[in-house]
């Protein structure tokens, strides 16, 4: 059988999915809403070949041990059994994002092995059913099948809970700046973290309650090119996230000291007149929320107070494409 590869981009949830009402089926207990990323993207590979006697999967340039494949091989059999077969499969994925460190690796990993393995299976997907696929991978890949700003509805079965697009392309001007604080994999996964918030953290259901309620303001502010209002909804959202990690019994925490000073060196920006808003996922990387316009401004107030500290700056970023290898 062929072999096809899959390019697929991170994203940036503006609302965010931290906690699952079905675990198996990956069902959220929250409507997120999303930006696709243009700089960072996972590619992978995928052939189902009769010869192999087991899936052989190799990231980032390195043959995966057994215990190291078992999210990955789950996956693959859950496409061996929508495609009707019961060959293994060689995967060789690369990340072009740090992986696990917060930066959404599992969201482009898990829609590139979306598309690659089921094209390889000779399945032809529609982007809402490759968004159905993703998301039992990884629930934040439910997004990364499309391209610019993306809502993942929460849904009540495997059928309604998909991501469909907002706006792509996004026609005006907002970008991303990423302060690497740590690119090495994190304590915490995302997994075990949201499952610990859900079950440990007395606040969970107002966050739940808050995020639902706040998706018509966060499409509105999308709809109306407002990025003060989109800023604003994503910070607290993100840092009503991290409370609910913060109060959990035990509590734990993806931010450090570094973290807590961008933040507030981005509060302070705002101060000072610039439409600056931070967000951070599961690590203690900052995303800063921004216009093209203030990035001198901003880097220069960067490089004054966290001289040492890599950056990356990303604009909206399209949907996943898949190709045959010839
Ligand atoms: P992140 O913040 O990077 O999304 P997660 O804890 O959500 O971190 O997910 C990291 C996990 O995603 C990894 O441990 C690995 O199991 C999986 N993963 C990362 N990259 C790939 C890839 N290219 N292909 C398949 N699985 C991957
Ligand atoms: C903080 O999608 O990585 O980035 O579904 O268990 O694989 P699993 O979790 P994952 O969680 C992402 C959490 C987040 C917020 C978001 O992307 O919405
Ligand atoms: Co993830």
């Amino acid at each position: 059988m062929a072999a096809y590869t899959a390019r697929a981009h991170t994203n940036i949830a503006l609302l965010k999915y931290w906690g699952k009402a079905d675990a198996q089926l990956i069902l959220p207990t929250t409507t997120s809403i999303s930006l696709t990323l243009n700089e960072f993207y996972t590619e992978t590979t995928v052939e189902f070949d009769e010869q192999l006697p087991h899936d052989q999967i190799i990231l980032n340039g390195r043959v995966l041990k057994a215990h190291e494949r078992q999210k990955i091989e789950r996956f693959l059999d859950l496409v061996r059994q929508l495609a009707g077969i019961k060959t293994y499969a060689r995967m060789v994925s690369i990340n072009h994002v740090p992986t696990a460190a917060g930066l959404a690796s599992s969201a482009s990993a898990f829609a590139a092995l979306a598309g690659a393995a089921s094209a390889a299976a000779h399945m032809s997907l529609d982007p809402s059913d490759l968004s159905r696929l993703a998301r039992q991978g990884s629930g934040s890949a439910s997004r990364s099948i499309f391209g610019g700003f993306v809502q993942w509805d929460r849904g009540t079965d495997s059928n309604n809970s998909v991501a469909h697009s907002l706006k792509d392309p996004v026609d005006w001007p907002i970008q991303l700046i990423t302060v690497i604080v740590s690119d090495q994999p994190k304590a915490v996964d995302s997994r075990s973290g949201m499952q610990n918030a859900f079950s440990n953290s007395p606040y969970y259901q107002a966050w739940v309650q808050h995020t639902n309620n706040s998706v018509p303001a966060m499409q509105a502010a999308i709809a109306n090119y407002d990025l003060d209002t989109l800023g604003r909804l994503a910070e607290q959202n993100a840092l009503e996230m991290h409370a609910q990690n913060m109060v959990a019994n035990p509590p734990f925490n993806y931010l450090t000291d570094t973290s807590w000073g961008l933040i507030k060196m981005v509060q302070t920006l705002r101060e000072q007149g610039l439409s600056v808003y931070a967000t951070m996922d599961a690590g203690p990387n900052v995303k800063i929320i921004s216009r093209p316009q203030d990035t001198e401004a901003i880097m220069t107030q960067l490089q004054q107070t966290y001289p040492d500290l890599k950056t990356q700056i990303a604009t909206p970023g399209p949907g996943i494409q898949i190709w045959e290898e010839v």
